[in-house]
C-alpha cells in the first residue's frame, strides 16, 4: 500500500508499479461471484488526488471532524501519552493530523511513519525533520497490514504510541480489522493506540458523504477502471459503468459498487469478461462503528479501554486504547 505525493489523508494505500498484483487481483476478483476488487487499488496518483478532493467535500465530514476533535482534545490526548513518546503512524498519512498530536506532546522523541511507499515516506520525513528539529524521524517501509516488528525503543524514551486516524480501519473486513489490532497491540505493549473511526449515524448523512453532488466520489470509484485501462490495457468503457454507494445496515457499512449499465463484454489480460446489465463490481466497504462495538473489538484484540473523544454531533470518534505491558 502506498501514498501518492498528492495524498495527505488516507493510510489505506497501495504500491504503484505493482501492476502484477493489480492485474492478478483484478482478474481474480472479476471472475469471482459476486465480482469484487480490493479498495487498496483506488490509490494510484489520480485516485489519491481524487481522495484528497473527497476530504474537502462539504458532504464528506470525517476528515474535518477528526481534525477538529484532534485540535480540541490534543491536550487531553497528550496527558494520556506523557513525555518523550515514540509515535508510530500506520500509513504515512495526514501530516496535518500528526502535527496536531506532535504539537501537543511534551518532547516527542521519535516519529516512525510506516508505509509501503518509500517515496511518500521520504517526503513526510523531510517536512517533519525541518519543522521539528528535535524529533528523530525514522520512516519504515513496510506493509503494516501484515505482521511486522519495530526497531527497539530509544534509550530513555517514553510510551510507544500507534496513530491510526481517518477510519481506515473501516475499510478492512472485520477479520482483517481484528488481526490488525492484534498485531498493533503486540508491537505497542506498554503504550497504546490512538485510533480514529467513523461512527454509525443517520443513513441519509452517510449516503450523502459517499454520493456527493459534485460527483467526485463517482470519479474516484470509476478511476479503478481507468487505471485498469491505462496499466493493464483493458478496454473498460467508463460510460458503461455507474457509481453506486449505499448503506448496508445489517453490516453497518457503506458499500461502493460499479454497476454495469448494459450487457457488455470487457477484455482484460487476454480474457473476455461478460457483464449482465445491472451486474456490479463491489469496490469498497467502509464500516461504521459504535463506540461500544469498537471497544469490544479492541478488547478482543488485547487492548485496554481508555477515553474516547467525539464531536458534539457524535459523527466521528477518536479512541485511546492502552496496550498492557
Ligand atoms: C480511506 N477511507 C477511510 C475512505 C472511507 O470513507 O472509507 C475512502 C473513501 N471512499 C469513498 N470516499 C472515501
Amino acid at each position: 500500500m502506498r501514498f501518492s505525493p498528492a495524498s495527505f489523508d488516507n493510510a489505506f494505500k497501495q504500491e504503484e508499479g505493482e501492476g502484477g498484483s493489480f492485474g492478478r487481483e483484478l482478474l481474480a476478483g472479476l471472475k469471482s461471484r459476486p465480482r469484487s476488487i480490493s479498495p487498496k487499488f483506488f490509490y494510484d496518483a489520480a485516485g489519491s488526488r481524487l481522495f484528497d478532493a473527497i476530504c474537502e467535500l462539504p458532504e464528506y465530514y470525517p476528515t474535518r471532524t477528526e481534525l477538529s476533535i484532534l485540535a480540541e482534545r490534543a491536550g487531553e490526548i497528550a496527558q494520556q501519552i506523557g513525555p518523550d513518546a515514540e509515535i508510530i503512524e500506520f500509513g504515512a498519512g495526514s501530516l496535518r493530523k500528526v502535527r496536531l498530536l506532535l504539537d501537543a506532546l511534551r518532547k516527542p522523541r521519535r516519529f516512525v511513519p510506516i508505509d509501503i511507499s518509500g517515496d511518500h515516506l521520504a517526503q513526510a520525513a523531510h517536512a517533519l525533520r525541518t519543522d521539528y528539529p528535535g524529533l528523530d524521524v525514522q520512516p519504515l517501509v513496510a506493509d503494516y497490514t501484515r505482521p511486522f516488528s519495530l526497531p527497539p525503543k530509544a534509550e530513555g524514551s517514553g510510551m510507544r504510541v500507534g496513530f491510526f486516524p481517518g477510519s481506515t480501519l473501516g475499510n478492512f473486513s472485520p477479520a482483517e480489522a481484528l488481526s490488525f489490532l492484534q498485531s498493533a497491540a503486540a508491537v505497542l505493549r506498554g503504550g497504546g493506540l490512538l485510533l480514529g473511526v467513523d461512527l454509525v449515524k443517520d443513513p441519509a448523512r452517510l449516503h450523502a458523504a459517499y454520493n456527493d453532488a459534485q460527483g467526485i466520489t463517482a470519479r474516484f470509484n470509476l478511476n479503478l477502471l481507468a487505471r485498469a485501462n491505462a496499466e493493464l490495457g483493458a478496454d473498460f468503457n467508463l460510460a458503461n459503468f455507474a457509481h453506486t454507494a449505499f448503506y448496508n445496515a445489517p453490516h453497518q457499512r457503506i458499500e461502493m459498487h460499479l454497476v454495469s449499465r448494459t450487457a457488455q463484454t470487457v477484455n482484460l489480460l487476454g480474457e473476455s469478461l461478460h457483464f449482465a446489465e445491472a451486474e456490479t463490481i463491489h469496490t469498497e466497504n467502509s464500516h461504521k462503528f459504535t463506540v461500544e462495538g469498537l471497544r469490544t473489538l479492541a478488547a478482543r484484540a488485547g487492548f485496554g479501554i481508555g477515553p474516547v473523544w467525539t464531536d458534539p454531533e457524535r459523527v466521528f470518534s477518536v479512541h485511546w486504547l492502552p496496550a498492557a505491558q
